[in-house]
């Protein structure tokens, strides 16, 4: 049985004492990952926990089912990890429902053997509590509980309360690496049905050296922060990149579904201190973080972290209560009249909506908030532009032209909001890649309404 010493100190106690208490249920419900996974049936809605806390374990031995099971649905978010239920092999036993494309599930979502839910993060948790996406079994990966009985979702919030809460059967597995976080991270074992004990380091993140470009990005970011600005970093390399130019700000905050390590230094040299925030002052709000060791262990019993579900952090209402909310953003096109594709590569199906547009709403809203889609002028080794007079076909636009405000790249920084079609597009292709920026003003001249 996985228990910290306090735990253990605790338990001798009671066992000293004879006292009936949570162990008895927890004894109880301990089994193997094989015996576990027979809860799932042909035919069941399976919820699988997100991001780093995905459970490989539980996974594994449910794919080790694959011959006995049809047509079992898995839900998830982005997910670390190999995602083994997504394979060819695997079509007639399981179907993802991918709520987030992860790099794990990409080819099978584009192959048409998993399909995709393009779905606000704030509106997820909804889905399952107010029935539209029934669940029969969640599986999820937890920290070992403490003297009361309480396990932590660790390192991924986001979605689970209410995928747990609404599953008929819940399976944990219970990680003794798995980092103890605070805030509404905490799961009494009463709730679990199943129980498997594991102990193996947590799948990490590791973030590339950001390039030149992303440097230069990062530079022109950082100047649209403001001291005492509430940061939301979304998911990418660039809003990594920016963390390396605000060391010489101050008293900033953190409200933001996602972190990664780069928020480590910036609290250690007293630039993150969460002093101005106007919601959860000295805290950092969060629903998951993916990362390095370095990072799991930093939010480990770590008080400063307020892990807080998606319907929370995400809601756009709860986000423009921060003042100077100022959110980071990434994408993958964008036309000459703000339209961002983020989501898909033309027909190509590449990520999410996930937290963009809650964060772009909220910080539209908030006092002094800013919105900034941070991207590099090219893709492909400098041979498209991510500037474009037409999406390419098949595009999925996540931010509107109407929510868009800032869009950084490389060569600048421009504001849309309040823009006519034509001012947008003489802003953007001045900050389009020199190569691209006469193509794209002849392009532009094509449509009568930008000429
Ligand atoms: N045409 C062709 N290929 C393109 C392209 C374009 N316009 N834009 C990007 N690509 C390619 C890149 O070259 C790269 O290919 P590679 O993997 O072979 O190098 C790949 O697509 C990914 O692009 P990149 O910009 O490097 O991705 P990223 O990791 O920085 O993430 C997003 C950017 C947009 C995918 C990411 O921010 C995202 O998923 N956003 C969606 C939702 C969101 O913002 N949510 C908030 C946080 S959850």
């Amino acid at each position: 049985m996985l228990l910290s010493p306090q735990t253990a100190q605790a338990t001798e106690q009671m066992q000293r004492e004879n006292q009936p208490s949570w162990l008895e249920q927890y004894r109880k419900k301990v089994t193997s990952p094989e015996l576990a996974v027979k809860a799932v049936r042909s035919g069941d809605a399976v919820y699988i926990h997100s991001n780093a806390a995905a459970p490989e374990c539980l996974i594994s031995a449910l794919v080790g089912r694959a011959n006995e099971l049809e047509g079992v649905k898995i839900y998830h978010l982005l997910t670390l990890g190999k995602a083994e239920y997504a394979k060819a092999e695997y079509a007639n036993s399981f179907r993802v429902q991918a709520l987030f494309i992860g790099a794990n599930v990409r080819d099978a979502v584009n192959c048409g053997r998993a399909d995709y839910i393009p779905v606000f993060l704030s509106e997820i948790p909804g889905l399952f509590t107010n029935g539209q996406l029934p669940l029969d079994v969640c599986i999820v990966q937890v920290s070992p509980p403490d003297k009361h009985g309480f396990c932590s979702y660790g390192v991924s919030v986001d979605c689970t309360i209410a995928a747990r809460k609404q599953a008929k059967c819940v399976i944990a597995e219970i990680n003794k690496q798995m980092p103890r976080t605070l805030g509404r991270s905490l799961v009494h074992i009463s709730r679990f049905d199943h129980i498997v004990e594991t102990d193996h380091p947590l799948p990490e993140l590791i973030p590339d050296e950001p390039s030149p470009v992303e440097n230069a990005i990062g530079r022109h970011v950082a100047s649209l922060v403001e001291d005492g600005a509430t940061l939301q970093l979304g998911i990418g390399a660039i809003p990594n990149a920016v963390l390396r130019y605000l060391t010489d700000k101050k008293d900033l905050g953190i409200h933001s579904e996602m972190l990664s390590d780069g928020i480590i230094d910036l609290i250690d040299a007293g630039v993150i201190t969460n002093d101005c925030k106007t919601l959860l002052p000295g805290q950092v709000a969060v629903s998951f973080v993916m990362g390095t060791k370095r990072l799991y262990d930093f939010v480990d019993n770590n008080p400063m972290i307020e892990f807080q579900p998606s319907d929370f952090i995400n809601d756009p209402i709860i986000i423009a209560k921060n003042n100077k909310m100022t959110a980071i953003n990434s994408a993958l096109q964008i036309d000459l009249t703000g339209q961002i594709s983020a989501d898909s590569i033309g027909t190509h199906l590449y990520s999410g909506v996930g937290g963009q547009v809650d964060f772009i709403r909220g910080a539209n809203k908030a006092l002094g908030g800013k919105a900034i889609i941070a991207i590099p002028s090219t893709a492909k080794s400098g041979k498209v532009s991510r500037i474009v007079a037409k999406l390419s076909p098949g595009a999925g636009i996540v931010t509107t032209r109407a929510d868009v405000r800032y869009i950084v790249t490389e060569f600048g920084i421009c504001d849309l909001h309040g823009k006519n079609m034509r001012q947008r597009a003489e802003a953007l292709i001045n900050i389009a890649h020199p190569d691209f920026r006469a193509k794209l003003l002849e392009e532009s001249k094509e449509i009568s309404w930008l000429r």
